[in-house]
């Protein structure tokens, strides 16, 4: 019995497809745990180029069984497109993609207060994706939602007819906006029903079910660790918890199963949206990081900002989460780089910060403290075996080892599968 939580220890867009894509070989089940259709997450096979939003990484292989698990927020437009296209690719899902009953649907009001509040927000806003995850959240924290249990019950009708009186108040009188209709929405959502109904299932006891066999289960987490609503950068943040904890409240599958936990990390940092990024590079080499890592969002088509790793960040990470293996990716991005640093600690007015405050005013105030290596100035895009890479590139992974006192098991060297070295 096994269980191995993959979790960004970043902003997001770290790679976790491609180490689940990676780490997949060895499970028979991959669960998605929280967080919605605002994760993008890439696997490039041999032949194509896949992003997910909803499904989780490990369905391009055909034996393994994937499932959503209740803390995610469902969009079912957005699932049943991607249904689709894997279906146009010849990808079943039949019979292997489950979805917890649990899960929260997103309704169109979400995804118009997640544009609308940001549009409020002018100056202030969060820079979110626009997929509803705010709202879809705030209504299931505040017992206001709809379960997928729920769409597929006989009352869906009398439960959207008692929440929509509200929403439509506020659409008309604080956005100004014109009202949903009810018979429109549950005409749509009827059609998501249908498809969706063959799906669901109770998958807190499908996991355990497999655990007691002594499977093998992948938790997929989606953002990032920064991204969290509790440790995050708040307000900056997503609104699920994206850190190992929201794998348990996120399946059903309890903290003494989970045997391992790998934090994805890249050896420089990106951010999409808005918010505090003390290490933030607005010169050449931001520009460099962002070109040379195609560092464009997966989901939204934002450039990412970038910036030099932050050690007291991925330490934290390491502490929230419980990280006991490091997947070190992106190494081939810092190629061209004559010089690459890493931000060591942090300063306010010239004294050492020694915990990290997430205070807004603190955030804003740091002054990174830098450590700098010389750069390897070749390409390792082509290396496969560690003892093949530059001496330089062997220090540095070594130092970022030594500092975050982790073992880093794997890097990776390029996007496609075969770019994965052990270390
Ligand atoms: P996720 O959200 O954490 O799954 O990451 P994304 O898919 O949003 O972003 C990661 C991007 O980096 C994708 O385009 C991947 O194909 C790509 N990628 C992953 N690993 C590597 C690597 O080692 N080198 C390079 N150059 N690209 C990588
Ligand atoms: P993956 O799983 C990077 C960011 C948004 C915004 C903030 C809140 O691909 O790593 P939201 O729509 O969640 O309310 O937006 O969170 N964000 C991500 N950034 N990767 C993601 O997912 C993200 N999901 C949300 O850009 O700043
Ligand atoms: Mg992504």
């Amino acid at each position: 019995m096994s269980c191995t939580v993959v979790v960004g220890a970043q902003w997001g867009d770290e790679g976790k497809a491609k180490v689940i894509d990676f780490l997949c070989e060895d499970a028979q089940y991959i669960v998605r745990y929280q967080g919605g259709a605002n994760a993008g997450h890439t696997v490039v096979t041999n032949k194509e180029k896949f992003v997910f939003h909803l499904i989780p990484s490990g369905i391009l292989h055909p034996d393994k069984v994937c499932a959503i698990g209740n803390g995610v927020v469902l969009d079912p437009e957005q699932l049943i497109k991607e249904m689709d296209s894997l279906a146009d690719m010849g990808i079943s899902v039949q019979d292997r993609l489950f979805i917890s009953g649990h899960c929260h649907i997103i309704m169109p009001y979400h995804k118009l207060f997640d544009v609308y509040k940001e549009q409020r927000l002018k100056g202030k806003k969060i820079g979110t994706t626009g997929r509803g995850i705010g709202p879809c959240y705030s209504d299931k924290i505040s017992r206001n939602g709809i379960r997928l249990i729920d769409l597929l019950s006989p009352d869906f009708k009398d439960i959207l007819e008692g929440l929509l009186d509200e929403k439509n108040f506020f659409l008309k009188n604080y956005y100004n906006q014109p009202p949903l209709d009810l018979n429109e929405i549950l005409e749509t959502y009827a059609g998501y029903a249908e498809k969706l109904k063959p799906l669901e299932r109770n998958t807190s006891y499908l996991l355990n079910a497999a655990l007691k066999r002594n499977e093998h289960v992948l938790c997929e987490g989606a953002q990032g660790t920064m991204l969290d609503i509790d440790f995050g950068t708040y307000p900056y943040v997503t609104s699920s918890n994206s850190t190992t904890g929201g794998a348990c409240t996120g399946t059903g599958i309890p903290p003494n199963k989970i045997t391992s936990v790998y934090g994805v990390m890249k050896p420089y940092l990106t951010r999409v949206g808005e918010g505090y990024f003390p290490t933030e590079l607005k010169d050449n080499d931001g520009t460099q990081l962002q070109e040379q890592g195609n560092e464009v969002g997966a989901t939204t088509g934002r450039a990412r900002r970038c910036g030099w790793f932050d050690v007291g960040l991925a330490r934290y990470a390491i502490m929230i989460n419980g990280i006991t293996d490091i997947f070190l990716t992106k190494l081939d991005v810092l190629d061209s780089f004559d010089t690459v640093k890493i931000c060591t600690g942090y300063e306010i007015d010239g004294e050492p910060v020694d915990e990290i405050s997430f205070s807004r005013t603190d955030l804003s105030r740091v002054t990174p403290v830098f450590r700098e290596f010389e750069g390897w100035k070749t390409s390792i895009a082509k290396i496969r075996s560690f003892s093949e890479l530059p001496a330089k590139t062997k220090v540095f992974i070594h130092e970022v080892q030594k500092l975050l006192d982790v073992p880093i098991p794997y890097i990776s060297v390029g996007p496609e599968r075969e770019s994965t070295i052990k270390v």
